[in-house]
């Protein structure tokens, strides 16, 4: 090798030693895993292990409530750190995590913009659509499609003593969850349900999609996807065969044929952003990230409930027997009156103590969601404590580590009992629903469709209690699932469902 050549190398590997030297040494009083402090490559294992939910909550275990899992990167347990980032002006969405979940070549929906002020004007945009207000046919929409998911389940995967017919409850939860959005999101639903198939191959094109996005981000190679001439080659595109192209192409299609009728009068989340002044490529972007926003999430959160209550048959039990009682005491409708309300789904504690329980011991959605801390810094307090963060670096969200905190929830934190919501005295309570709240996000940055999923899930759990008996086939093996970008790809949960004499 030549002279210059060798001062060159030399050069790079100093300026490069001095960068992870100075880097390393912003957050020196942070305590992490071995590496953590000079190499992202800990942080990158995790994700392709497809478990750094439950990496994030070791380290903060092990290391405290606020630890370091990248050089530049802390992950906090603490609910109160994590209020006080949401909330506080100054800090915003880091562009390595959120430019990594753009769906569309440099295009942003509601959910990848890093832009504080743009962000506002956007929720804004969108917020009454999703809240109810303009969406007078939200339970109406939901109410048709369970209709659809009890029928399929009643003619085509009913066991009996005799015979036991397996059904995928990840699946045919995901048609409900996709048929649901679509029809409440795009004025159509895709019609899954009704044909018992993958229509369009949503679910595999997403369940792609999420795969590529979540292997590109923990290699480092997501900023491909979006960079100036060849992203637009990389990314996903509605003329793409596989991942989220042609789940695009099929809901671009809807949109736009939505957006050409102008007589249309309907009153849902579409028209509800048309009317805020959403049109051409934004609309699109948005009524595409409410698919994938409003589907697997809310899938993961149903399957997850199912499969606590199936498996804690104290918990069974006990909740069928609310569901039968709210029935007998006319509190719900009896079979063949109808479904539920959301507003008697509400009324009914222990339901509503299973739901929040579970979504605390397996929070669907478990993104590390990161924070660029503001550049001059901040201080949190962490247990009474002063913790200085310092600018130019980010902190994430740790679903697992605070969540099942014993602090809060006791030492039974990780185990599965609704009780506790329906014990504690109302100090704690007021604690533990601050905590649990948080699975949605927070201010700003809160969950849009949080309406929208509880209005599903209340109801979706309450029919198929009502309606049918379920229990899982392979008792080892109850469901296969792998984070991916910190959504869940849940698949073969095998369950046998008897019909409930009326
Ligand atoms: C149990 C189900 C769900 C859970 C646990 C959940 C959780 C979350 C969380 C934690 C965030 C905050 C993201 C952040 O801090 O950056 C979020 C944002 C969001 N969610 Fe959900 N979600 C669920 C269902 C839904 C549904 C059904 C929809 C659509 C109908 C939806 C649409 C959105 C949107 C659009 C955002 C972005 C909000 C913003 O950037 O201002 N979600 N969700």
């Amino acid at each position: 090798m030549s002279g210059p050549a060798v001062l060159l190398l030399c050069g790079l590997l100093a300026l490069y030693l001095l960068r992870t030297i100075t880097t390393y040494a912003r957050l020196r009083q942070f305590r992490g895993p071995t590496w953590t402090g000079i190499s992202n490559w800990p942080h990158s294992i995790a994700m392709l292990r497809g478990n750094c939910h439950e990496w994030y909550a070791e380290v903060n275990e092990k290391y405290g409530p606020i630890a370091r899992v990248a050089p530049r990167v802390l992950i906090t347990s603490s609910p109160e750190v994590w209020m006080h980032v949401n909330n506080k002006p100054g800090y915003k969405r880091s562009d390595w995590y959120y430019k990594a979940a753009r769906i569309e070549y440099r295009r942003d929906n509601v959910f990848s913009q890093t832009d504080n002020v743009k962000h506002e004007q956007r929720r804004k945009q969108m917020a009454p659509g999703y809240s109810g207000r303009e969406n007078l046919l939200l339970e109406e929409s939901v109410n048709e499609r369970l209709e659809d998911f009890l029928h399929l389940i009643r003619s085509k995967y009913v066991s009996t003593d005799r015979e036991i017919i397996p059904m995928d409850l990840a699946t045919k939860v995901q048609y409900f969850t996709l048929d649901v959005i679509s029809s409440v999101g795009l004025g159509k639903a895709f019609g899954m349900l009704r044909s018992d198939r993958d229509v369009d191959n949503y679910l595999q094109s997403s369940e792609e999609g999420l795969t590529i996005g979540h292997n590109a981000l923990a290699l480092g190679f997501s900023w491909i996807a979006q960079a100036p001439f060849i992203g637009k080659f990389v990314a996903p595109s509605p003329k793409d065969n596989n991942g989220f192209g042609k789940m695009m192409a099929a809901c671009f299609r809807l949109v736009d044929e939505r957006a050409a009728s102008s007589t249309d009068k309907r009153s849902d989340m579409l028209a509800s952003f048309m009317r805020h002044g959403l049109a051409g490529d934004e609309l699109r972007t948005e009524a595409l990230e409410q698919i994938i926003a409003g589907s697997d999430t809310t899938a993961g959160a149903i399957r997850c409930i199912l499969l606590h209550i199936m498996t804690n048959p104290r918990v069974y039990r006990k909740l069928q027997r609310e569901v039968d009682d709210a029935v007998r005491d006319g509190l719900a409708p009896g079979r063949g009156e109808g479904l539920v309300t959301a507003s008697q789904t509400k009324q009914l504690p222990y339901l509503q103590a299973v739901i929040r329980e579970a979504l605390r011991v397996w929070p669907p959605v478990a993104n590390i969601f990161s924070r660029d801390v503001p550049p001059g810094g901040d201080t949190v307090i962490v247990d009474g404590e002063s913790v200085f963060l310092p600018g130019g670096v980010c902190i994430g969200y740790s679903a697992y580590g605070m969540h099942h905190s014993e602090k809060i929830y006791g030492k039974d934190a990780k185990a599965f009992r609704p009780e506790r919501w329906l014990e504690s005295d109302p100090e704690k309570l007021v604690e533990m629903t601050r905590t649990n709240d948080l699975t949605f996000g927070h201010g700003k940055f809160q969950c849009l469709g949080k309406p929208v999923a509880q209005l599903e899930i209340g109801k979706t759990i309450f029919e198929l209690l009502r309606n049918f008996d379920l229990s899982i086939i392979n008792p080892t093996r109850p469901w296969e699932t792998r984070n991916v970008l910190g959504l869940f790809a849940i698949s073969d949960m095998w369950v046998q469902v008897t019909e409930r004499a009326a």
